[in-house]
């Protein structure tokens, strides 16, 4: 079939097969021109498809000739209805790999459920004996409860009081004001039962119980910060909240791996276009003039060179990993560097539908929330009939 993109709001319905092998192509000749890196061999990565946890895959595999398992949540195509954009570069990824002798192996299904944790340690157990990196990395708007079989549903509100700020509609291209009251106690308790650290500790201890986590394990959970214009809806919001308990969960973890001389992090990584993140009120406007910010000074990273300077310069860094006083990893240290703030807040009140395009990078924004989509591709011919039925080789 010959595949559009098809736009709803922060959603593309539509996904294009060789659009995202592309661009998975892209992140692994990255990951090579920047040579082999010293790191893990065996690689656990929980949400594994897209965003930051693709990119951790791509970084273990091709910079450190890493065995990976990847657990996720997509869906296959179905009578000419496109597979979802993670579906189609897992595919690419995997047939990447095998091409290099690298063995990748992916479970699709839900990574909260005890089957699917179930299903992990078995595959660990048949093929990797034992993993060396857990990375957690999953964002999911739902989750239900193994134990209670309760579904709770995470929310994008303030705490405390209203949230009233500028933000962009990126379907009308329109700056707007956005207004949402203060979430309820139980919006906090369910964004926190989503995104929190609850399921990352259920994972560790089922996986430590199990013994397939090797002598030295790491894991590593990402989370985000951001700027004070973010701050109401986002750190002091429900979701900041459930980040807070994310991090606090990696201390409780640190002590379950104590005898395995393991250790736990929290990487606050930048912000980036995932199809989580253009999901939150703000966060688009916010990134759009952070790109032209940090594309002008040199700086600006996206998901596969944030990853790769984790593996490269902060996990292999001599004399430990250095870490802020909260004792967190700090790959948004550019993004938060003050000149970029500074510059990034002096335009914040001055950005309107009428200069949007002007003094934002929204251009960028746009193009990079299409690439999520397997779309507008250096490379690809959109006009050509492609077959939208692809097959996992492990699947
Ligand atoms: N995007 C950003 O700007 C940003 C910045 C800093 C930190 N982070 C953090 O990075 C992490 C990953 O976010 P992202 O933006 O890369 O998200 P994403 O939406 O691109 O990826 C989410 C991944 O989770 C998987 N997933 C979702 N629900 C699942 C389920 N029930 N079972 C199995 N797999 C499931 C998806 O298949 C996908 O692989 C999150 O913790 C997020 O808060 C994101």
């Amino acid at each position: 079939m010959i595949i559009k993109p098809k736009v709803r709001s922060f959603l593309c319905v539509t996904a294009h097969p060789k659009g995202c092998a592309k661009e998975v192509e892209n992140q692994i000749s990255y990951v090579k021109s920047k040579g082999i890196a010293m790191g893990p061999k065996r690689v656990l990565v929980i949400g594994s498809s897209t965003g930051y946890g693709l990119s951790t895959r791509i970084v273990s595999a091709f910079g450190c000739g890493a065995e990976t398992l990847g657990v996720m949540f997509e869906r296959e195509a179905t009578n000419g209805k496109t597979a979802s954009p993670g579906w189609y570069n897992t595919a690419a990824f995997e047939n990447a790999a095998i091409k290099e002798g690298l063995k990748a192996k992916t479970i699709n299904g839900d990574a909260f459920s005890n089957e699917i944790k179930a299903q992990v340690i078995e595959e660990i157990k048949a093929g990797m004996e034992q993993v060396d990196l857990v990375i957690y990395s999953l964002a999911s708007p739902r989750r239900k409860d193994p134990l209670s079989g309760n579904v709770h549903k995470a929310t994008l509100k303030p705490v405390g009081e209203d949230f009233k700020s500028i933000t962009l509609d990126t379907d009308r291209k329109k700056i707007q004001e956005v207004h949402i009251s203060p979430a309820t106690d139980e919006d906090i308790l369910n964004t926190q039962k989503v995104m929190g650290g609850e399921d990352w500790s259920l994972w560790m201890n089922q996986l430590k119980d199990a013994g397939v986590l090797a002598e030295g394990v790491r894991t590593i959970a990402y989370s985000y910060i951001g700027p004070d214009v973010t701050w109401p809806i986002y750190r002091n919001g429900t979701i900041g909240k459930a980040k807070e308990h994310l991090e606090s969960t990696s201390s409780e973890i640190n002590t379950l791996l104590k005898d395995l001389n393991g250790d736990s992090f929290i990487a606050v990584n930048k912000a980036v276009v995932t199809q989580a993140s253009s999901a939150i009120p703000v966060v688009p406007l916010y990134v759009s003039l952070l790109f032209k910010i940090m594309k002008a000074d040199g700086s600006h990273e996206g998901c596969i060179e944030q990853m790769d300077r984790l593996f490269r310069s902060v996990l292999n860094a001599k004399g430990g990993v250095p870490l802020d006083e909260e004792g967190r990893i700090r790959v948004d240290d550019w993004e938060m560097r003050s000149d970029i703030q500074n510059a990034v807040a002096e335009l914040w009140p001055k950005v309107s539908s009428e200069n949007l395009f002007e003094i934002s990078d929204f251009v960028g924004y746009q193009e990079e929330f299409m690439h999520l989509f397997g779309f507008q591709i250096e490379g690809v011919d959109y006009d050509e009939d492609v077959n939208e039925v692809v097959s996992i080789p492990s699947i």
